[in-house]
């Protein structure tokens, strides 16, 4: 139980799915998913938030161990999406003298999942900045609404300098996964929370004069060292500033001849000197992963077959992905295939003008079916352009 202690009074009591494919039905986690829970000790004992339906037992295993025969006096609602807040009327009935901490909202929204008894009784609404103490702990809350959802909230222990930020600062793969925290935190961030930006900043900006010593997110490790690295991140991310040079080439293929270009104007951007580029098939590739570049660079030429007088599926599902996560401030090129009426080209043309601050970069190219020699040049003078000023 040794390693379950965040503090001497703050127990992590949640849980790893291994054997989860998609997290929510449409997220790859080759990784697996850490689905957090925390327990604080005290003359109170507070638990802040429930899990997810596939890890109940693992989490009940361990929110009774950590009691050690004691009882749930609290239970903190930060965030009542089914991934957190599954077992809210399961530890509703097992403690029927557990009050019930949330928001206005958590409220108006906790009857569509649960119909818990003596609720009216149990409930304790919060709003910004009150305070619940808790004995040698006292808990400060603060709204963080459209953090993913309206009702979020997020707590900040005072006494230890711990703030529990419900999905903010949240990664993919489970907790004893070994691997890079921004890449699979950045994929996560971009999935789930990506159209919230202004909401992240406001969240950022709450908490900026707070004293945090370690961040509780409900999901991926909790972050004890160098914290200025992850706000840092997330304050990039939420702002839509690009976090590093490089392109991005998302190409839609049909066939292979698109993918060609794409190959070809890859292996250009590279002898002209470009820092990073990257190619991903939007067929094959994971598209989050796509996502996730885009937002991460600076550049993006986007390659893709004609389709039904449009633009090849997968594109169009990227860039309206791009779209509702607030897209902008980005340099971008565009390379269309089509054998008789190109239509990809126009067709993306008018997804980028749906959004903000986007540069578009000449010229435009137009591959007839297969890459030919006046194409080479088109795409040299497309890197040229793009990579202006490297
Ligand atoms: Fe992890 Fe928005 O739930």
């Amino acid at each position: 139980m040794k390693e379950r202690n965040i503090t001497n009074d703050i127990y992590y009591i949640g849980a790893d799915d291994k054997d989860i494919r998609l997290f929510e039905a449409q997220y790859e986690v080759p990784n697996g998913m850490a689905y957090n829970s925390y327990l604080i000790k005290d003359e109170k004992n507070v638990v802040l938030d429930t899990i997810d339906k596939n890890v109940t037992k693992t989490w009940l295993d361990n929110l009774e161990k950590s009691l050690d025969g004691g009882e749930v006096d609290y239970l903190i609602i930060s965030h009542l999406e089914p991934d957190h807040a599954y077992n809210i009327g399961l530890l509703a009935n097992r403690y029927p003298n557990m009050k019930i901490v949330g928001n206005q909202m958590t409220f108006t929204m906790l009857p569509n999942f649960f119909d818990i008894a003596d609720l009216e009784k149990r409930k304790v609404v919060v709003k910004e900045g009150d305070t619940l103490e808790i004995g040698k702990h006292t808990l400060q809350f603060f709204m963080a609404p459209m953090v993913h959802w309206p009702e979020v909230m997020v707590t900040y222990e005072q006494t230890e300098k711990v703030l529990f930020t419900a999905d903010g600062f949240g990664k993919f793969g489970t907790l004893d996964t070994k691997e890079d925290w921004d890449c699979e935190a950045r994929r996560y961030y971009f999935g789930i929370v990506g159209k919230y930006g202004a909401q992240v900043q406001a969240l950022l900006k709450k908490v900026s004069t707070l004293d945090i010593k370690i961040i509780c997110p409900l999901h991926g490790p909790i972050l004890k060292e160098n914290l200025e690295h992850y706000i840092e991140k997330y304050n990039i991310w939420s702002s839509y500033q690009p976090e590093n040079d490089g392109v991005l080439i998302a190409c839609a293929s049909i066939y292979g001849n698109t993918l060609e270009v794409a190959e070809k104007l890859k292996e250009i951007l590279e002898e002209k000197g470009a820092k990073k580029v990257v190619l991903t098939d939007l067929v094959r590739d994971d598209m989050a992963e796509a996502v996730e570049d885009a937002f991460r660079y600076d550049k993006v030429i986007l390659t893709a077959s004609s389709y039904n007088a449009g633009v090849f599926v997968p594109m169009e599902q990227f860039l309206q992905k791009l779209k509702e996560r607030n897209y902008q401030n980005r340099k971008i090129g565009i390379v269309e295939n089509g054998s008789w009426a190109p239509s990809a080209g126009k067709t993306m043309k008018n997804r980028l003008q749906e959004m903000k601050d986007i540069q578009m970069v000449e010229p435009f190219i137009t591959i007839k079916s297969t890459m030919k020699q006046e194409n080479i040049k088109e795409l040299q003078e497309l890197a040229d352009n793009m990579l202006g000023g490297e």
